[in-house]
């Protein structure tokens, strides 16, 4: 490890307080001129360093830059040893975890994060809108325990729509709803878009690998990115670093995969929906549909009512619309 992550990890562990610079010498065994040095990367980097002469070094509390020091810290303890990669700037943390998929090793439920993604995807070929220093964006790449086929694919979408919903309002207090099958909306705007990809095997029909891509818009950009999306695109709006907001985030999801039912997951998911019992249009095969939101199955899949008949949509072929946004 550098010593500038060594120092900023004392520094994440102290956050809002002083720690002086013998003391974290003292600590970290090295010499003060090397923490000096340390700091100054530091704060150059971004970091929301206070430095006084008399009390040393404060980490800012407002201090809102990513870091694997400050992510880790909100961890449990399951997940204290997840690869962990932070970017300042990427194309896509889901292409950068299909590079590593297909060049390295990675370990199951290794972590891509980027303050900003100059190539953001979306669902469906479209863009994500990726600003920086205003949302988080981040690949969760999963080597699945047992086998399992496609039919797993739908769930895992729906699990990581419910386990956003739960570390928002963990981190934030703020409920979000969830637009089938995995939109998340607050006050009537998308906050969070997921895009789920696989490595599979197409002969055995068996899944290598999945990459979970969520980004989350935590609060406004600075920039103008969400000047043309700005009916539809939202944020969380809120004073919670996004540390803390991706911890949370990710706890959940470790939860929701690993030590809850399906059946839980889908009662969460019924509860929080924004579909059911709305008024929706769809079109299947090339035909188009009026109907209500009835009904989340067991398999993630939306069961809407025409008046005529019940029909099971499933995520991979249709796509609902209906009066989400206000
Ligand atoms: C959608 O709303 O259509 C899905 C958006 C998914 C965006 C996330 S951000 C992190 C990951 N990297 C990407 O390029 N896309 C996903």
């Amino acid at each position: 490890m550098k010593t500038k992550d060594i120092v900023l990890k004392e520094l994440e562990r102290n956050r809002a307080s002083y720690i002086s610079g013998q003391e974290l010498a003292e600590k970290l065994k090295i010499s003060r001129t090397a923490i000096w040095k340390a700091i100054n990367n530091l704060k150059e980097e971004g970091f929301q360093i206070e430095s006084q002469t008399k009390l040393g070094y404060k980490l800012m509390e407002s201090d809102d830059k990513l870091s694997d020091q400050g992510i880790r810290k909100g961890l449990r303890e399951e997940l204290k040893d997840i690869d962990l990669i932070v970017f300042d700037e990427i194309d896509s943390t889901n292409t950068e975890a299909k590079r590593r998929l297909y060049s390295s090793d990675v370990k199951d439920f290794t972590v891509i994060v980027s303050d900003m993604q100059k190539g953001g995807r979306g669902r469906t070929g479209k863009t994500f809108a990726s600003p920086k220093g205003s949302g988080v964006y981040f690949s969760i790449i999963l080597h699945p325990r047992d086998f399992f086929d496609f039919s797993y694919f739908d769930l895992i979408t729906v699990k990581a729509a419910v386990s956003v919903a739960q570390g928002i309002k963990e981190a934030t207090g703020k409920q979000a709803e969830i637009k089938w099958v995995n939109d998340l909306f607050i006050d009537g705007k998308k906050i969070c878009g997921i895009l789920s990809e696989l490595d599979a095997d197409f002969e055995s029909r068996s899944v290598k690998s999945v990459i979970v891509g969520i980004g989350v818009n935590v609060n406004e950009p600075k920039d103008d990115s969400f000047k043309d999306l700005k009916n539809i695109a939202g944020y969380i709006g809120t004073d919670v670093i996004r540390n803390e907001i991706l911890s949370a985030i990710l706890n959940a999801f470790y939860e929701n995969n690993y030590n809850k039912s399906d059946k839980e997951i889908i009662e969460y998911y019924k509860r929080h929906s924004l579909v059911i019992g709305k008024d929706l249009t769809f079109e299947l095969n090339g035909k188009k549909y009026s109907a209500v939101g009835h009904d989340i199955n067991e398999k993630g899949n939306l069961i809407v009512d025409t008046g005529e008949e019940k029909i099971t949509l499933s995520s991979g072929e249709v796509s609902v619309k209906g009066n989400f946004y206000k």
